[in-house]
């Protein structure tokens, strides 16, 4: 069973408005009676940037932490009609946020674009989580491995903190579809990834998080997967029950 801190991660994507605080609230009195969480684990929330603000705020005192879902690739302020920047995310006072989802890079993220938001947002002080993840193409043609060490080469650098950086491990097939990669091998890509960062950061790794149909009823299957730092989850996130359901099941 789990030693080490233990991330949940809620990515919300293009869902919530002002009063699916509701969610949260429940969300967090769980959290606020249950003696295993800020010792074994912490809860992040990432809602759309509409609401990041007004969550933040309702929070700041409270267990749970608030996060944010992408940014622009460039920082401060200037003439791009629609873009949120790190400097503007940071301040609203969002801890964290989410680079490189699969919905993004399918929209023509870049790699180059990824490492200058990675950048922008450690220097603005928000903590990233950096999604990577082959697709089925690559998975049946055991291109995983291969993929997976160029998403982290071309954007992870040593000068990064590593703690300040969160790996989410999300196969693009796994996403909202209610499959999830066998045992042995997502034991073997978590190694890998973790061999990869070391090599990126000298000997030190970054968490790395499994993400893709995480639910309530699949969850005790990680549990013994000590190599896992936790979860990014998606549709489950947006009830509060299913995501409770989670982290109980996941410590029974
Ligand atoms: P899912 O999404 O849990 O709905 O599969 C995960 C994600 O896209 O982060």
């Amino acid at each position: 069973m789990a030693n080490n801190m233990r991330y949940f991660i809620g990515n919300w994507k293009m869902f919530g408005e002002p009063g699916s605080i509701g969610i949260l609230n429940k969300i967090n009195r769980f959290v606020k009676s249950d003696k295993k969480f800020n010792k074994k684990y912490k809860v992040i929330i990432t809602p759309p940037h509409t609401l990041v603000q007004s969550y933040a705020k309702a929070f700041s005192k409270q267990k749970i932490i608030i996060g944010s879902q992408n940014c622009y690739h460039k920082d401060s302020f200037g003439a791009y009609t629609g873009a949120i920047s790190p400097y503007m995310i940071k301040s609203v006072d969002a801890k964290y946020i989410i680079v490189g989802h699969s919905d993004n890079r399918s929209e023509g993220d870049t790699d180059e674009m990824l490492k200058n938001k990675v950048e922008n947002s450690l220097k603005n002080k928000l903590k990233v989580v950096f999604c990577i993840g082959e697709n089925s193409e690559h998975k049946k043609q055991k291109k995983t491995f291969e993929v997976l060490k160029k998403q982290l080469g071309n954007v992870l650098e040593k000068k990064f903190n590593p703690k300040d950086i969160i790996v989410a491990y999300e196969p693009i097939w796994s996403i909202g579809t209610g499959q999830i990669p066998q045992y042995d091998d997502l034991y073997k890509t978590v190694k890998f990834i973790k061999k990869i960062l070391k090599s990126i950061f000298g000997n030190q790794s970054s968490a790395v998080l499994y993400g893709g149909s995480v639910d309530s009823e699949n969850i005790s299957q990680f549990s013994p997967l000590n190599e896992i730092d936790g979860f990014l989850i998606g549709g489950a996130s947006k009830s509060d029950q299913n995501f409770v359901d989670i982290i109980k099941n996941y410590y029974k």
